[in-house]
């Protein structure tokens, strides 16, 4: 009974007349992408509402918005025409880029392979300082456009200061860096992106310490990648 009714209904769209609950007088809005005809109020009163967040319309007077894929970048925004989507195994940033936790690896050999591989190792325990003077490679597993580096430092330990800690990148000298800082009761975070620099094709990068007489600890360095957008 009620198919039937549906399936009256959809030919009486085409023949553009009146049925069920349809406005039978008034036009709905033409409503732009993005938005869609919000029906809550009564009939003839149909108004332009904003796609919720995680929703979009990509079409003119949408009934409805579409879902988007749980992952996508800009979940915060209402109104999207399109969804915008990171890779797998990436997370939105901002709402503007992808980024990924890319591998690093370590020198075989030399002052600082230990110090890199026990600041690689994702182990909550293993802690390691970079003496004053000492510079530690980091080598990228294949090239990767530069996102921002995030140490996690030891809670209540050693330097607090952001000035401290000194990246340089191959041919590129240094930047100045934004840090944002994140502290609770079990870690210690320290974020650095370069807004006002671009790299490209990272393929190594050397911590260590800008003042002759300070050493830095810390437990972990996690380099995030930049990737393209995937618009879908
Ligand atoms: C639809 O309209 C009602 C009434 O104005 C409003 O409360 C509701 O938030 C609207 N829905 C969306 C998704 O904007
Ligand atoms: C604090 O750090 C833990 C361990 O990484 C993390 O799981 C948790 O989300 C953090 N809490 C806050 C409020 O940032
Ligand atoms: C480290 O050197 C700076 C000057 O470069 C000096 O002001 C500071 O007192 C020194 N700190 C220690 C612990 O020696």
């Amino acid at each position: 009974m009620l198919r039937m009714q549906a399936l009256l209904c959809l030919f009486a769209i085409f023949a553009a007349a009146s049925c069920g609950r349809l406005p039978s007088r008034a036009e709905p809005p033409n409503c732009e992408p993005g938005s869609f005809i919000n029906s809550s109020k009564k009939v003839g009163k149909e108004k332009c509402s904003e796609c919720p967040p995680g929703t979009y319309s990509d079409s003119v007077g949408a009934r409805e918005c579409k879902k988007c894929d749980l992952n996508f970048a800009l979940a915060v925004e209402t109104g999207m025409t399109e969804c915008d989507l990171c890779d797998a195994g990436s997370r939105p940033v901002d709402g503007i880029f992808c980024s990924r936790k890319a591998k690093l690896t370590c020198p075989e050999k030399g002052p600082g392979s230990d110090i890199c591989r026990q600041t690689t190792d994702s182990n909550p325990e293993t802690f390691a300082t970079i003496p004053a003077g000492v510079s530690v490679r980091y080598f990228l597993e294949k090239p990767e456009n530069f996102g921002s580096l995030t140490f996690i430092r030891k809670k209540d330990c050693c330097s607090k200061d952001v000035e401290d800690i000194k990246i340089t990148f191959p041919n590129e000298g240094y930047c100045i860096t934004d840090a944002e800082s994140t502290e609770n009761s079990t870690e210690n975070y320290l974020r650095l992106s370069y807004p006002y620099c671009s790299y490209e094709y990272v393929k190594y990068f050397d911590v260590s310490s800008w003042r002759t007489n300070r050493s830095i600890t810390f437990r972990d360095i996690e380099f995030e990648a930049w990737l393209p957008k995937i618009i879908t």
